[in-house]
């Protein structure tokens, strides 16, 4: 039994399985035309059970972290796929996390001007959130997500028992993620999630799943009308502007939902400081929500506001001289301004070097 739904696209809608039983892997490993691409780690895992039945000769095992998630690494999966029989009818099915769907996304994406495309998140982060919305994206020369494509698999299938061995550095990233979109939600989602935290941390599949299903209707109601990220789906991207910015800083030390985590916490500050977010609504969230979920701090220098501001000026998205920022305003309101000031950018800097404190 599987609960599913299904995402409206202009490209082709698609249908997510929240999948209760491993069965549809065996299922996936009958696909006539397919080529199984994963995680290295995932494969490490899983080779000898839950991903038993897949053809193990002719997976693509690929090894990744977020300094292969460019063209070079896109390149090698053609390399694979050229050589297969199968060409406009091939299908990719690919497992792993949000790295790895941006990869085997963008190399579906354009291959052959597209191909069929399964993905089955194996990361909370991926699970919650990256696994819909169409999205691929490539680093370029170090910028964040500066390539890519829209373009969405044709199926997702969670499985939430693939959670269990993620890193506690990983896991706490798709944390951050979960955060976002609950906050995004609204106040009755922000007091759920401060609820279910402790069964969510200690990984509780029910909580999870909870957690996994809230986060992923947040995210599909942002996107609805909004599919190609012209307005309100830009929202989504709170967090991201100074999290982006401390991913590059910090050579992707900081994990993406961690570097989000911070971010939330910067654009708080900001948004407090223009009196449009309550202290105590401010310092609600920052005690129970970000503090809590910040595993892998920053080191002082990743956050230098020049450094930062640096990064911030390739935001894709930034359209006047001044730097773009998503804020969240009382009652759950999430704006976006463009007339972010360095003045401001330095407050928060400071502010976040003290709160967390780190020294230079
Ligand atoms: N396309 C989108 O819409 C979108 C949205 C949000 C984030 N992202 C991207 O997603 C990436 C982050 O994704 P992520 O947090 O899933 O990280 P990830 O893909 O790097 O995975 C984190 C680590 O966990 C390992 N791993 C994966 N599944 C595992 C499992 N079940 N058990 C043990 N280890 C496992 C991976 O090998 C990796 O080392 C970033 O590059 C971010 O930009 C994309
Ligand atoms: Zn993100």
């Amino acid at each position: 039994m599987s609960i599913s739904f299904t995402v409206q696209s202009s490209i082709h809608n698609y249908d997510v399985f929240v999948q209760s039983t491993p069965d549809f892997i065996s299922q996936l490993a009958q696909h006539p035309q397919a080529c199984f691409v994963i995680d290295e780690n995932v494969w490490n895992l899983y080779s000898a059970t839950l991903l038993e039945a897949l053809p193990a000769n002719d997976v693509i095992v690929l090894p990744i972290n977020e300094d292969r998630k460019n063209l070079e690494t896109v390149q090698e999966l053609y390399d694979h796929f050229v050589k297969l029989s199968a060409k406009r009818n091939l299908t990719l099915v690919s497992f792993g996390g949000g790295i790895l769907q941006d990869i085997t996304g963008f190399a579906a994406s354009t291959i052959y001007r597209g191909i069929n495309w399964i993905y089955i998140p194996t990361t909370l982060l991926a699970q919650a959130d990256s696994c819909i919305g169409g999205k691929t994206s490539l680093n370029y020369r170090g910028y964040k997500n500066l390539v890519g494509t829209f373009f969405p698999p044709t199926q997702v299938h969670i499985f939430t028992p693939f959670l269990k061995t993620q890193k506690e550095s990983d896991f706490y990233s798709g944390i951050g993620e979960v955060i976002k979109l609950h906050l995004m939600g609204g106040e009755a989602h922000f007091r759920k999630f401060i609820q279910l935290a402790p069964s969510i941390l200690k990984r509780d599949p029910v909580a999870l799943l909870q957690a996994i299903q809230a986060s992923l209707a947040v995210k599909l109601n942002y996107m609805t009308g909004d599919e190609f990220d012209t307005g309100r789906r830009n929202l989504l991207n709170y967090g991201h502007d100074f999290g982006h910015a401390l991913e590059s800083t910090s050579n992707f030390a900081v994990p993406h939902g961690q570097a989000v985590v911070f971010g939330m916490m910067a654009s708080n500050i900001v948004a407090r400081n223009r009196g449009v977010l309550s202290k105590s609504l401010a310092d609600e969230v920052l005690q129970n929500l970000l503090l809590p979920s910040l595993k892998v701090l920053p080191a002082a220098e990743s956050i230098d506001p020049e450094a930062m501001m640096a990064v911030m000026k390739q935001d894709k998205k930034r359209t006047g001289s001044l730097l773009a920022l998503i804020m969240m305003q009382n009652n759950f309101d999430f704006v976006r301004v463009n007339d972010l000031t360095s003045q401001e950018v330095t407050n928060a800097m400071a502010e976040c070097r003290a709160i967390l404190g780190l020294h230079t």
